[in-house]
C-alpha cells in the first residue's frame, strides 16, 4: 500500500444493489449512479458461489431483490421462500464472512394486522401469509447471520410506473368511468424514491437499530389513496368508489391494518419520510414530465 491507495477502512463503501431492477432497486440505481446494479440476470442471490464472488470487503450491499408475487406465493411457497429466505441467507453469510454491511428489505405483512395502531419494531409477528411468512423467515436469517446488517420494513411501495396501485388507478381513470377500490385496509403509501433517499441516509448510519420501519408519514386505504390519484391528475375523485375486500376476493388476504410507527427510525435521528400525500404529489409530476 503507498500513500496514495487508501486502506479499505478509509475508501468509500461501495454500494452494491442487489435486485436492481425492480421497483425499488431502479430508484436507488437513480439517485446512486456509482452503486453496482445487479439485475437478476447479473446475481441469483440464491447461488452462494455467485454471491461470495461478487461481495467484497467493506462492501454495502442493499438487497431489493426478493419474491414480491403476495398471490401467487400461497401456491408457490418454494420459490418464495427461496426468494424471500434463502436469498437473504446467502447474501447475510456472505456479507459476515468479509465483514460488509447488509440492507435488507422487508414488509408489513411480517404483522397479522389486528391491531389499531401502528406496528412498532417491538411488537410481536405474526403473518398470515405465505409471502409474509417468508419474509419473516428472511428477516431472521439475515439478522442472525450478519453482526451488521438493517432489516428496513417497509409497506405498499409504489412509483407510478409498471403495473404498481398508481399506474394502475392512471390507467383506470382513462379508461372507465368509475372505479371500486377496497375501503377496509390501511396502509401506508410509500414512494420508492423516498424509500430509496431513506436508505442511502441509513448506508452513512452504521449504528442504526438493527430493525427499523420506515414508509412515507400518515395512513390511508386503498380508496383514499386512489383518490388522490385522480386529484393529484384533475380528475373527480369522485369517480373512485369505495367497496370491500369481499368484493376483490384473492388468493392471499390481506392485512386489514398495516401501519408500521417509525419510532425506531425517528429515534435513532435519522430523517423521517414526508407525509404520502406530498410524496404522491411529487411522483405524479415526475410522471408527468
Ligand atoms: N412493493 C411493495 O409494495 C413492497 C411492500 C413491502 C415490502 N417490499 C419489499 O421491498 C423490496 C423491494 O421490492 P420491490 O417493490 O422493488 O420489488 P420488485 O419490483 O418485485 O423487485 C424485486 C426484484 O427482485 C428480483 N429477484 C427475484 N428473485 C431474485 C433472485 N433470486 N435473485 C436476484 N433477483 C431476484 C426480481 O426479478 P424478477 O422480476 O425477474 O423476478 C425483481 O427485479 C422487497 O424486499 C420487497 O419484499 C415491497
Amino acid at each position: 500500500m503507498t500513500a496514495s491507495t487508501p486502506s479499505a477502512a478509509a475508501r468509500p463503501a461501495r454500494l452494491v444493489v442487489t435486485g436492481a431492477g425492480g421497483q425499488l432497486g431502479q430508484e436507488l440505481i437513480r439517485l446512486a449512479p456509482d452503486a453496482s446494479a445487479l439485475g437478476r440476470r447479473d446475481l441469483d442471490i440464491t447461488d452462494p458461489a455467485a454471491v461470495r464472488a461478487v461481495i467484497e470487503p467493506g462492501d454495502v450491499v442493499l438487497n431489493c431483490a426478493a419474491y414480491t408475487a403476495v398471490d401467487r406465493a400461497e401456491t408457490d411457497t418454494a420459490a418464495a421462500f427461496a426468494g424471500n429466505e434463502t436469498g437473504p441467507a446467502v447474501l447475510a453469510a456472505a456479507c459476515a464472512r468479509v465483514d460488509a454491511r447488509l440492507i435488507h428489505l422487508s414488509t408489513d405483512y411480517v404483522f397479522p394486522g389486528t391491531e389499531d395502531r401502528p406496528y412498532d419494531t417491538t411488537d410481536p409477528t405474526g403473518p398470515t401469509l405465505v409471502y409474509g411468512k417468508s419474509k419473516l423467515a428472511g428477516e431472521h436469517a439475515v439478522l442472525t447471520l450478519a453482526p451488521r446488517a438493517h432489516v428496513v420494513r417497509t409497506a405498499w411501495v409504489y412509483t407510478g410506473r409498471g403495473s404498481d396501485f398508481v399506474a394502475t388507478m392512471l390507467r383506470l381513470e382513462r379508461e372507465r368511468d368509475t372505479v371500486d377500490v377496497v375501503d377496509d385496509q390501511l396502509g401506508a403509501p410509500t414512494y420508492a424514491a423516498d424509500l430509496a433517499a431513506a436508505l442511502l441516509e441509513l448506508v452513512g448510519r452504521p449504528d442504526a437499530p438493527r430493525l427499523l420501519h420506515a414508509t412515507n408519514a400518515g395512513q390511508a386505504t386503498w380508496f383514499e389513496f386512489a383518490r388522490a390519484v385522480f386529484s393529484g391528475v384533475g380528475a373527480d375523485p369522485e369517480r373512485v368508489l369505495p367497496c370491500d375486500s369481499s368484493a376483490f376476493p384473492r388468493p392471499a388476504r390481506r392485512p386489514a391494518y398495516s401501519v408500521l410507527s417509525h419510532r425506531a427510525w425517528d429515534d435513532a435521528g435519522l430523517t423521517p419520510l414526508r407525509p404520502w400525500r406530498v410524496a404522491l404529489g411529487d411522483a405524479l409530476a415526475r410522471l408527468s414530465d
